[in-house]
């Protein structure tokens, strides 16, 4: 791995400000753990107090809305998460697409608008479970990089996150080989769109990562970290992914 491995914990609809205290746990053990880089995307009520607590993890969201602002109402424009203390937003996860009807046009709109804003984008893909039996999964996954990317040569600004989203939150795992295979079909993808720094960009795969399963996929082909659900919500249990990135 070329450059550090990169460890995201995304909260979802999880954590009050009690929970400011696994943040401070994790951002003081991050300081000890340099070779491995960390951030957390807590919910939006969470970010600037986040923020606040950090001193070298980053902190992010899990979604924008496209639009600078408008009547939009309960939407967070990504100039207002930039402010609030984010350096970077998820778009496009699974739970996203599925619970929100977003398109792959939809998370293209919020990666450019993101960006627009100054933020770095963490883009989520991955096939259903019935797309991977029926052997799609590699197409399904192509057709969502072309369609939800971000425009331009922005590369450095981009970070794709793989999760297959039947992994996503039940324990199951694909192999590590069906993992590497994604990922280097993802390159592939990457390197076609942004011809200049597509070979850059991270590759995160998520769906129960875990301490005790993380070494063996952050060390598989072209895995650049992972982003981390159930297991990054207490600092214990997000360590342990931490140092296993770390100990690489
Ligand atoms: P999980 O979630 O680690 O709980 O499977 C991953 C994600 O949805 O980003």
């Amino acid at each position: 791995m070329a450059q550090r491995p990169y460890i995201v914990g995304n909260w979802k609809m999880h954590g009050t400000r009690a929970m400011l205290a696994e943040a401070r746990a994790i951002d003081r053990a991050a300081e000890r753990l340099i070779k491995a880089e960390v951030a957390l995307a807590p919910p939006y009520t969470l970010i600037h107090a986040t923020h606040k607590e950090a001193t070298l993890i980053a902190v992010g969201a899990q979604d924008c809305h496209p639009a600078d602002g408008g009547a939009h109402t309960g939407d967070i424009s990504a100039a207002m998460l930039k402010d609030s203390g984010a350096s970077f937003v998820i778009v496009g996860h699974s739970e996203r697409r599925a619970g929100h009807g977003e398109n792959d046009a939809a998370v293209k709109a919020k990666a450019n608008a993101a960006i627009a804003a100054g933020l770095a984008v963490i883009v989520c893909v991955g096939e259903r479970e019935a797309e991977r039996d029926a052997g799609k999964a590699e197409d399904v996954v192509a057709k969502q990089l072309k369609g939800s990317l971000p425009a331009g040569e922005v590369a450095e600004k981009v970070t794709v996150a793989y999760e297959p989203v039947w992994a996503i939150g039940t324990g199951r795992t694909p192999s590590v080989e069906d993992i590497a295979a994604m990922h280097r079909a993802i390159r592939a993808r990457l390197t076609a769109i942004y011809p200049a720094g597509g070979a850059e960009i991270r590759i995160l795969y998520g769906g129960s990562v875990k301490a005790d399963n993380a070494a063996e996929i952050l060390r598989a082909d072209e895995v650049g970290g992972a982003l981390v659900g159930g297991a990054s919500l207490t600092a214990e249990s997000f360590l342990g992914i931490i140092v296993a990135a770390a100990e690489l």
